[in-house]
């Protein structure tokens, strides 16, 4: 048996430590945390985020072999393996201000780790983080005059908010990173006998650490420009009557290209995206990397730009102001299947719709109470209405702008009955049938096609 800690109940630490757990019976894992309502909800029916398939595994495992807690202390001295997955946001204050990688909860974690070691123990990088971090843990770490050793081990997570099961269950690679020294190959191998236990072993790529850090910074830069790069497209679309939904198919269908990640939207949100992709940024700074900083950077600026060419487009078409009237935001999370609003573009729109001094009400299934958080002093100005319904009624335009399934089969014949006319419709995901909406009386106005309007020319 092998006692596996898990520093942090978050988005990550929770749902990775319930699917190791799920697979591997004969291991004993904890996770902590310092927020204890979170754990108490993570010990609850009512787990503290909301993932599709999370329940389920969380209760086969949850007092057999998966246990949380707020004893952080006492659980370092029992692991063998302590995964760390605090969170790792975008520093906001001295060097590297709105860009670098805000580390100090991690070296909080590293120096709790020191102090309460009594034995040798595998250290995984399990956070998102700047290359080369492992190289400062291992000097922390071993800076210990009791002669213990710890062995870092870089091991990112893939998983995507709103498919983390599945995409645990089944993900495309595992990675591992470590030191090609025999210790470090150890620690390799005995990251790779937890992962083999589901994963097939050609799907768990070993690296050295640097390339495993910087792989994950890549992937998620990579991802995100392709979005930004079918949302650049879409601006040019709006002005010369391409369809933005057929760019994308006729593009997508190169094999070389590929049809994943190719739905313009009002922008991408969630936690890492940029933050991640600000992180390379400073990183490709700090080795005086000037022109693939910029190159990255643009990524980021292009997803602010479609967030607010979104909310230009809609104060322009209702006729240059949008002062006192009801906004119904169909969609609060940052992308659909989660309650996770942080980035949302949702709430980048909200607040520039408030600055124009519009009446904003939100709806949404799962992410309200989050929106409401994630706001802050703004919340008392949005109304939070659970039902799209109400939420529309007597509203002067809908805007959606999280792509929950639903919300493509609501009544909107019923919905454009309640509403002030002219009515709108803003699709910032393209999941609605326009052509039907129009016909209905809707003026609509997608991400990247022409508008579709009831007016006489
Ligand atoms: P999160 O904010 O949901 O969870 C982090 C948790 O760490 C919080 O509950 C916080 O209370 C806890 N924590 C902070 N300091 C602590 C300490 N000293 N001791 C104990 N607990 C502490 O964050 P997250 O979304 O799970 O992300 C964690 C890391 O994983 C980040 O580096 C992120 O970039 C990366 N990541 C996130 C995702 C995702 O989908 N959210 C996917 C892949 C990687
Ligand atoms: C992303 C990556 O997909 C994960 O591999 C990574 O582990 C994770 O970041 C992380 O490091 O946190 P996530 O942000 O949860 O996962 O969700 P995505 O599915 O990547 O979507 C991100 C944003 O891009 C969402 O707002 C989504 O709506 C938007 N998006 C995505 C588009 O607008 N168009 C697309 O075609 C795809």
């Amino acid at each position: 048996m092998t006692n596996i800690l898990c520093i942090g109940a978050g988005y990550v630490g929770g749902p990775t430590m319930a699917v190791i757990a799920k697979h591997c019976p004969e291991h004993r894992i904890v996770v902590v945390d310092i927020n204890e309502a979170k754990i108490a909800a993570w010990q609850s029916d009512h787990l503290p985020i909301y993932e599709p398939g999370l329940e389920e595994v969380v209760r086969g495992a949850r007092g057999r072999n998966l246990f949380f807690s707020t004893e952080i202390n006492r659980h370092i001295v029992e692991a063998d393996v302590i995964f760390v997955s605090v969170n790792t946001p975008t520093k906001t204050f001295g060097q590297g201000a709105g860009k670098a990688a805000d580390l100090q909860y991690w070296e909080k974690t590293a120096r709790q780790i020191l102090e309460h070691s009594t034995t040798p123990k595998i250290v995984v990088e399990k956070s998102t983080l700047p290359v080369r971090t492992a190289q400062a843990l291992e000097r922390i770490l071993n800076s210990n005059d009791n002669g213990l050793h710890f062995d870092v081990v870089s091991n990112p997570e893939f998983l995507a908010e709103g498919t983390a099961i599945r995409d645990l269950e089944n993900p495309d690679r595992v990675l591992v990173g470590a030191r090609e020294t025999p210790s470090g190959q150890r620690a390799l191998q005995a990251m790779v006998d937890i992962y083999a236990h589901w994963v097939p072993r050609e799907r768990i790529i070993t690296t050295n650490l640097w390339s495993s850090e910087l792989s994950k910074l890549a992937a998620n830069a990579f991802l995100a420009q392709r979005v930004s790069s079918i949302n650049a497209i879409s601006a040019l679309c709006e002005k010369t009557e391409a369809d933005i939904a057929e760019v994308a198919q006729a593009i997508g269908t190169d094999s070389r290209i590929g049809p994943r990640f190719l739905r313009a939207s009002v922008g991408f949100g969630g936690s890492c995206f940029k933050k991640d992709i600000l992180n390379l940024v400073y990183l490709c700074e700090h080795y005086s990397l000037y022109e693939v900083a910029a190159y990255w950077e643009q990524v980021v600026k292009m997803n602010e730009y479609q967030q607010a060419r979104f909310v230009s487009r809609m104060v322009s078409a209702m006729f240059n102001t949008v002062a006192g009237k009801r906004i119904a935001l169909f969609g609060a999370a940052f992308k659909a299947n989660t309650s996770d609003t942080r980035e949302s573009p949702a709430l980048a729109v909200c607040r520039t719709l408030l600055e124009e001094r519009a009446n904003v009400v939100i709806t949404d299934p799962h992410a309200l109470d989050n929106a409401r958080a994630d706001l802050g002093a703004a919340a008392e100005k949005v109304t939070f209405e659970p039902d799209p319904y109400v939420a529309a009624r007597g509203a002067h335009a809908i805007a959606v702008l999280t792509e929950w399934p639903y919300l493509a089969e609501l009544d909107y014949a019923a919905i454009l009955e309640s509403m002030v006319k002219p009515a709108f419709i803003f699709d910032g995901r393209n999941i609605l049938d326009h052509q039907k909406l129009y016909a209905m009386g809707f003026n609509v106005y997608a991400i990247g096609k022409p508008p579709l309007t009831n007016f006489p020319s």
